[in-house]
């Protein structure tokens, strides 16, 4: 294998641009090339990046030399992106959630497979150390099993700028799609991977701005333990407010510092928003963050002790009172995730979040959703151990 492996990134909004300080991190990624099809971002990250550039990924696969593709397009576009790729024998790193169906996500495990690459989802908040800790923990068995698992997270998703697919449960968008993979990823993490089903109530309650925009899941694992899923991203309450002030990326944001939510105007067309979240794309995930990320609060019930974040690491409660493990910071989460995705490719280590991993959190996200419209529990097949 190559000691530098060169990547290309397809689809250069919000989350691809998060990717660049962890791509120009790690010493055996190199970033060569990008493809948008939009005229104006093509252009200014051509001019910023210096890399490059194509206006699709059917030009940035026949870049010379590349060996991976992050892609991080639409969601809905994933399975033609993760095809292509796979045929032109990439190794690829692909978005959360990876598909909108478990059906399409089986094709993509399939062509990965077929073509002998690796095939990892990511970024998801499962990636974030305090919850790599939690899991290195619970694995350390000094607090015996896990019994409960349940997380909080309450933001303004719904009201930020969007483009329509990611609104449209059926394009993959909505929270429960959307953010549910990350919660349904931790939940899973934690719990060792076997859910056997899933019980949801989503909801839709702005007539303004229809889209699930807040959820309630239940998860059962086999070996008995429990999990729930609480989200609400209609932005009049800020699970920062349970977290310390710390935000999703890792920033001290009290209440006077936080970004009013701005509804979309009345009247704004879709080209309104779509140039609204351009403009946001920059900024929308910042890196480097001084404390520790807080995808809202995580809460662990294990036998003999609690666990929950810290701003700095790890709260443990348990018969001796409360001890907190401070954790390192010089690492993202999306560093974690190239490390991983390295490793993998270079034979060091078997990815967890591989395709399958990720086949298992949609099927959370498909599972949730059906069982809120059949107001029954969904039985889950697709599950594997962490
Ligand atoms: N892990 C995270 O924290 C995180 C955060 C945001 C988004 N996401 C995921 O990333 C994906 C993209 O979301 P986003 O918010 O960055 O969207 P975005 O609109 O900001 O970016 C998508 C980019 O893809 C480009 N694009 C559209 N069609 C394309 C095509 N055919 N070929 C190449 N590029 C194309 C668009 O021009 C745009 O620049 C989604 O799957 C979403 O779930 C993940």
């Amino acid at each position: 294998m190559k000691d530098v492996l060169h990547i290309g990134i397809v689809g250069l909004g919000a989350a691809g641009r998060a990717f660049l300080p962890a791509i120009a991190a790690h010493p055996g990624w190199q970033l060569v090339a990008f493809a948008d099809p939009a005229v104006q971002v093509r252009e200014n990250a051509h001019s910023e990046l210096g890399v490059s550039a194509y206006a699709s990924l059917e030009d940035l696969l026949a870049h010379p030399g590349l060996d991976a593709v992050y892609i991080a397009t639409p969601t809905n576009l994933h399975p033609a992106h993760v095809a292509l790729a796979c045929a032109a024998k990439k190794h690829v790193l692909v978005e959360k959630p990876m598909a909108t169906t478990v059906a399409e996500a089986s094709q993509m495990v399939d062509a990965a497979d077929a073509a002998g690459v690796v095939l990892l989802v990511g970024h998801s908040h499962s990636y974030d150390m305090p919850i790599k800790a939690m899991r290195e923990l619970i694995a350390g068995g000094t607090l015996g099993r896990v019994r409960m698992v349940n997380t909080w997270c309450f933001t303004d998703w719904v009201y930020r700028p969007r483009r329509p697919d990611e609104l449209d449960t059926a394009l993959g968008g909505g929270v429960t799609n959307r953010q549910g993979s990350h919660q349904f990823d931790i939940l899973r993490l934690l719990c060792g991977g076997m859910a056997k089903s899933v019980r949801a109530n989503t909801f839709d309650w702005d007539p303004a701005r229809r889209a699930i925009g807040a959820h309630v899941a239940h998860l059962d694992f086999i070996d008995g333990a429990a999990a729930t899923a609480v989200y609400n991203g209609y932005g009049n309450f800020s699970s920062m407010d349970l977290c310390f002030d710390v935000s999703e990326w890792g920033y001290m944001q009290p209440p006077a510092s936080r970004p009013v939510t701005r509804r979309p105007a009345v009247g704004a067309t879709a080209e309104d928003e779509l140039r609204a979240k351009q403009l946001r794309a920059k900024t929308a995930i910042p890196g480097a963050a001084p404390y520790q990320p807080f995808f809202g609060l995580t809460l662990v019930s294990c036998e003999r002790g609690e666990i929950r974040q810290s701003p700095n690491g790890l709260f443990v409660g348990s018969s001796e009172g409360q001890r907190e493990i401070v954790l390192p910071s010089d690492q993202s989460p999306r560093d974690l995730v190239m490390a991983e995705f390295h490793d993998a490719i270079a034979g060091r280590a078997p990815a967890l979040h591989d395709g399958r991993w990720g086949r298992a959190n949609l099927e959370v996200c498909e599972g949730a959703i059906a069982s809120s419209a059949q107001g029954e529990a969904i039985a889950l097949r697709y599950q594997v151990p962490a």
